[in-house]
Order: C-alpha cells, then sequence, then structure tokens
C-alpha cells in the first residue's frame, strides 16, 4: 500500500498487508519471542491478520527505545514538536480513507463513521500542535533577594493504553504528550490493533526514532508489564473500569502519574416541555447506535422520561430506530455495523436476558436481525427496554452495546438521585426549555460532562472525563497537555 493520499475503493476491502510489525526505536519489529495473534473482522469471522504478540522483552525495547529518544525530542521547542505533530495529522488525513477501511474491518463500525474518527484524531492533533506556548510556567513574588519561577517539564517515557471500540482515533491521538515533551509508548486493544499497526509506517517516517513507539499484545503480556516498567513515569489509559482499577493499583508501586478514562452509564434527563422530535434525535444520537453500535463510553443508555411526554416520546423513538440501516460495515450505505467480538456479542447478549428476566419491556430489537447475510457476524439489532427500574441491573451496569433503557419519573428530585445513583459519572444530557431547571439540574448531576438540549458532541478545549467511577483527569483540553509535565520551581539568590 503506498504511503500517499490513495482514495481506495470504499465499498472493497483495502489491502492488508502481507505482514504487521512493531514499530520500536525506528524499527519496524515483531516480537522478540516470534509470536503473533490473530485479528478478525468481526463482521464475517474471517481472520484479517497476524500481528506481533509483544510480552515484557519487547516493552522492555520499546522503553529503552523511547528513553534514549528523550534528550534530544525535550530539548526541541514546543513549536517544533508541534510542526511533526502537524505532519502526522496532515499524513492521516491524506490516508484517511485507508485508516477508516482497517477499523471498519477489524472493529465492525460503519465506514462513513471510521473516517469522522480519523478526522477527529487529526484534528485533535492539530489542537495540540498550536498550544506549545501554553507550557509555560509562573513567577512567584519570594521577596527581593530571590527570584522564583516555575518551569513545566515533561516526565521521560509516557504509556498509552487504548480500547477497541475507536481503534484510530484513540491511538492516534499522541500531541498531548509529545508535544508536553515526552517520548511515548502506544498499545492498541488486542481486537482491533491492525490500525494502529498501519500507523506505525507513518509514525516511522515522519518522527524521530523512539519519539513514538507502537507494541501490539493483550493486556495480561503486554499492557501489564509497560504499566509495570520503571522508566515508564506516566500512564493514559482508556478503557473498562475494572481494567482502569488494576493499572491504579500496579502504578502505586512506581508512584506513577494516571490518567484513567473509563466507562459511563450516562443519564438523559428528558422535561416535559421539550420539543419532542428534537429530543428524540438526542436520544438516538446520544447512544451511538450509529456510530460504535452503543460501544462508546459516553452513551446516553438511561433515558429518564417525564410521565407527560413518556408515550409520545416512545413512539417516536422507536420509528427513529426502526430505520436504521444494520449491514455490512464497509458497506458506505450502512448505518450500523457489528459488535467487536463474540464476547463482547455474548455480554450484550446475556444483558438483554437479565434484563427481561427483571422484568423490562423489549420494545424493539433484542436480538440478532434476520437479514441472512449478516448471520456470521456479531449483529445484535438496536434494542429499546420500556419500563426499567432503578433497582435492575439493566439501569446501573455498563452494557457497552447497542441497548437503551427507558426509566419514568415525576419528581424532581427522585430523578436526580435516580440519574446519579450509579456508579459512573461520565456524561449526562438534560433536556429541558427553561434554562433555570435545567441549570440548576446540572449541577447537581454527578457527571464530568454535561449537554443541555444536546448529547453525545465534544468540543476541543472543553474538558472530557468522568466523576467517580468513570475516570480521573480531564482529556481535549488544555489541563490535558499540562497534565503530561511535571512543575519544577527554581528559587534564585539574587542578593
Ligand atoms: P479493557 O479495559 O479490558 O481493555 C482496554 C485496554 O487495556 C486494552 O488495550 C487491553 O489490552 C488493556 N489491558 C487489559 N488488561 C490490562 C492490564 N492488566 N494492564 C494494562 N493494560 C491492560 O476493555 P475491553 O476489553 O476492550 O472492553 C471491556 C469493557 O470495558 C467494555 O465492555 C466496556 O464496558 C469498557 N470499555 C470502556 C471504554 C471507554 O471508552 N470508556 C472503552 C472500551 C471498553
Ligand atoms: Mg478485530
Amino acid at each position: 500500500m503506498s504511503q500517499t493520499a490513495e482514495p481506495v475503493v470504499k465499498t472493497s476491502p483495502p489491502a492488508l498487508r502481507e505482514k504487521y510489525h512493531c514499530l520500536i526505536g525506528g524499527k519496524l519489529v515483531g516480537a522478540e519471542s516470534g509470536e503473533t495473534f490473530p485479528s478478525f473482522n468481526p463482521a464475517t469471522g474471517e481472520k484479517l491478520a497476524d500481528v506481533p504478540a509483544c510480552d515484557a522483552r519487547d516493552i522492555d525495547r520499546a522503553a529503552q527505545a523511547a528513553q534514549n529518544a528523550f534528550p534530544a525530542w525535550r530539548k526541541l521547542s514546543p513549536a517544533e514538536r508541534g510542526t511533526y505533530c502537524r505532519r502526522f495529522a496532515e499524513r492521516l488525513r491524506a490516508r484517511k480513507d485507508v485508516y477508516a477501511a482497517l477499523d471498519t474491518l477489524d472493529l465492525g463500525s460503519p465506514f462513513n463513521m471510521m473516517r469522522v474518527d480519523v478526522a477527529s484524531a487529526a484534528n485533535q492533533i492539530d489542537y495540540y500542535a498550536g498550544l506549545g506556548s501554553e507550557l509555560k510556567g509562573e513567577t512567584i513574588p519570594s521577596g527581593a533577594q530571590t527570584f522564583s519561577f516555575t518551569l513545566r517539564e515533561p516526565f521521560g517515557v509516557v504509556a498509552k493504553i487504548t480500547p477497541f471500540n475507536h481503534p484510530i482515533m484513540f491511538a492516534a491521538r499522541v500531541a498531548a504528550p509529545l508535544v508536553a515533551g515526552n517520548t511515548l509508548i502506544v498499545k492498541p486493544a488486542e481486537q482491533t490493533p491492525i490500525s494502529a499497526l498501519e500507523m506505525v509506517h507513518d509514525l516511522k517516517e515522519i518522527f524521530p526514532p523512539g519519539v513514538v513507539n507502537v507494541v501490539s499484545g493483550d493486556g495480561p503480556s503486554a499492557g501489564a508489564p509497560l504499566v509495570q516498567h520503571a522508566l515508564v513515569r506516566r500512564i493514559a489509559f482508556t478503557g473498562s473500569v475494572e481494567v482502569g482499577r488494576a493499572i491504579m493499583r500496579s502504578a502505586a508501586d512506581g508512584l506513577k502519574t494516571v490518567s484513567l478514562e473509563l466507562g459511563g452509564k450516562n443519564p438523559m434527563i428528558v422535561f416535559p416541555d421539550v420539543d419532542l422530535d428534537r429530543a428524540v434525535a438526542s436520544a438516538f444520537n446520544g447512544m451511538n447506535y450509529t456510530w460504535s453500535q452503543g460501544q462508546s463510553c459516553g452513551s446516553t443508555s438511561r433515558v429518564f422520561l417525564h410521565s407527560d411526554i413518556h408515550d409520545a416520546f416512545v413512539v417516536k423513538l422507536l420509528e427513529k430506530v426502526k430505520t436504521v440501516r444494520i449491514g455490512m460495515p464497509i458497506d458506505e450505505k450502512t448505518e450500523m455495523g457489528c459488535l467487536v467480538s463474540e464476547q463482547q456479542f455474548n455480554k450484550v447478549m446475556s444483558y438483554i436476558e437479565i434484563g427481561k428476566k427483571e422484568g423490562a419491556k423489549v420494545m424493539i430489537g433484542g436480538g440478532r436481525p434476520s437479514n441472512p447475510d449478516l448471520q456470521r457476524g456479531y449483529f445484535v439489532e438496536p434494542t429499546i427496554f420500556d419500563g426499567v427500574e432503578q433497582r435492575m441491573r439493566l439501569a446501573q451496569e455498563e452494557i457497552f452495546g447497542p441497548v437503551q433503557s427507558i426509566i419514568t419519573w415525576n419528581d424532581l428530585d427522585q430523578v436526580t438521585e435516580m440519574a446519579n445513583s450509579v456508579m459512573y459519572g461520565l456524561t449526562a444530557s438534560i433536556w429541558c426549555r427553561d434554562f433555570s431547571k435545567a441549570y440548576r439540574m446540572a449541577q447537581e448531576i454527578q457527571a464530568g460532562f454535561v449537554w443541555i438540549n444536546d448529547s453525545s458532541k465534544h468540543f476541543l478545549g472543553v474538558p472530557f472525563g468522568g466523576y467517580k467511577q468513570s475516570g480521573l483527569g480531564r482529556e481535549e483540553c488544555l489541563a490535558d497537555l499540562l497534565s503530561y509535565t511535571q512543575v519544577k520551581s527554581i528559587n534564585v539568590n539574587v542578593s
């Protein structure tokens, strides 16, 4: 495959490479053990490629390479580091269709939306590339005899561990640690490693050797040693709460700085005064049925409907969901693809069974689509439960699939309490025309990212991250860039 902008034929698979490599110290390498593991297309069950199965030895090589590259990289100005990052963003845009098609094949999300993921990563890189001058310190008045000032310095080697649900979008977001002067090791999820291993060819051409390294492998063999490696001082993780906890525990031994972007069971609270069509569209978009089949941490998976509008809202939402075109993800006309793996499929199907047993009512969906062409893949229909109650697991646990629960409310205090009574606190969507009411609720909601009369959208510069067990730290903003630095205070005796 060529490295230049070359539109692929969008409805046919892109050329997969004969062989996939990691990138360590500027070299394309396999695992030292020679081991590989397969990655599958979840829409067809076909094997796409074998990729390196890295273990602690490869992690050690990558950490040494990143450490060796660090002194020269940190000496560049932030603007120079930003220029490297911008070139990478340009390359992502030029090869957008290649990256998008690889993610579509490896993950099962619709091609058109994977193009949006690539563009989003590129835009985020440009954003941080332009923020280098904000890596500034302070001067502090320490009296006439002393000049006190601070510097923001990089940590050294940063590890970035990413989940399966938006593979290239997460793996390619390299700019915050790099512009801050760190070097980087990226480990993509084992279900969807291919786009990150395609990315190594662009990284290799653009960055000095060792500045960005990419290793593939699973959690226990590659992720855990990466977190534990003595040279790794800062860890950025996106994924499940369970693994987030394990990483934090393990990082405690080396007292490493950790940021965690974890799951959500996000409420959308609809007041009776809303424009129903807009609110319904927002409930639909917020669930990310047509982006990730609901496999996104910010999805509005709990919809709290005021009893006055409950029935009309549900009718409209079902009408909307009925129109979704489920199909082969690589087909440009497809709006909704399949889940990433058999494991994820079984998890979602088991929650659907749990919901039924608990007494909630399936209003639409609840199984595989009947289309005979889709029977080999992990397809699940968009599924809406009504009559969900707070005590049900359906109302408490993150399903990470196309399953949305409807809960009816009448009392403002009660709905706020219900919205808050889960262990998560990532996003919330409040639909209400009366701004003072909406704002009052926004203040009471335990979530790190709240929309009023909207859902789903992110905005560069606006901090994204979780309350409670949805995570630690904020991304997509200046604070994220600064979180890749540590402060040094210097005090000069000027007497
Ligand atoms: P996961 O948390 O198991 O894996 C995410 C990443 O962590 C992968 O790269 C994995 O290899 C790595 N990892 C696993 N164990 C590790 C360890 N001990 N040390 C270091 N790294 C380790 O998430 P997975 O399996 O992809 O999805 C499971 C569930 O996690 C989903 O069903 C969903 O509930 C949640 N999730 C939330 C996401 C979010 O965006 N907040 C994204 C993906 C998953
Ligand atoms: Mg795969």
